[in-house]
């Protein structure tokens, strides 16, 4: 990876992030965490922060079609990887499954955990296409809730994986 050293001697990184599909190149400190990168330098503002711990899934992105803490996730690490917010979700105006099918289901109340929740949930559904109940609530263990008690986030889920 590319760095310049600025005239105090403090290095950046050159760093390329594949972002829903569009390349972004940024000059970046090593320790610029993605999850601030995401919303500050990208204006990608759906992913949500919360405890900036990797406790409460708020901050959840797919690297490379995983589910990752983006808030414990160092930009640099994450050059040349492939990322999917949930801003990039939605194709051609047309909500992804997921996205419908929390609206049809409530599966929200606050909104704050629901970015996370469906990355999380597309995560899932993309390597099993047809999960159980159980499998569903595993999946979506790392992604905390506050509002809705889980229940309709779960049928949420699995109405999805009916209709896609
Ligand atoms: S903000 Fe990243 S896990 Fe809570
Ligand atoms: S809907 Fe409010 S935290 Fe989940």
């Amino acid at each position: 990876m590319q760095s310049v050293t600025e005239k105090s001697g403090l290095k950046r990184y050159l760093v390329t992030l594949n972002v829903n599909g569009d390349s972004y190149t940024r000059v970046l400190k090593a320790n610029a965490i993605l999850a601030n990168v995401l919303r500050e330098e990208l204006d990608l503002i759906g992913t949500k922060k919360g405890c900036e711990l990797g406790d409460c899934g708020a901050c959840t992105v797919l690297l490379d079609g995983k589910p990752v803490n983006s808030c414990l996730v160092l930009a640099v690490e994450a050059d040349g990887c492939n990322i999917t917010t949930i801003e990039g979700l939605a194709q051609n105006e047309k909500l992804d499954q997921l996205q419908e099918s929390f609206i049809e289901n409530k599966a929200m109340q606050c909104g704050y955990c629901t970015p996370g929740m469906i990355l999380s949930a597309k995560a899932l559904l993309t390597r099993n296409p047809h999960p159980s109940e159980h499998e569903v609530r595993e999946a979506i263990a790392g992604n905390l809730c506050r509002c809705t008690g889980y229940v309709n986030i779960v049928k949420a889920v699995l109405d999805a994986a009916e209709k896609q």
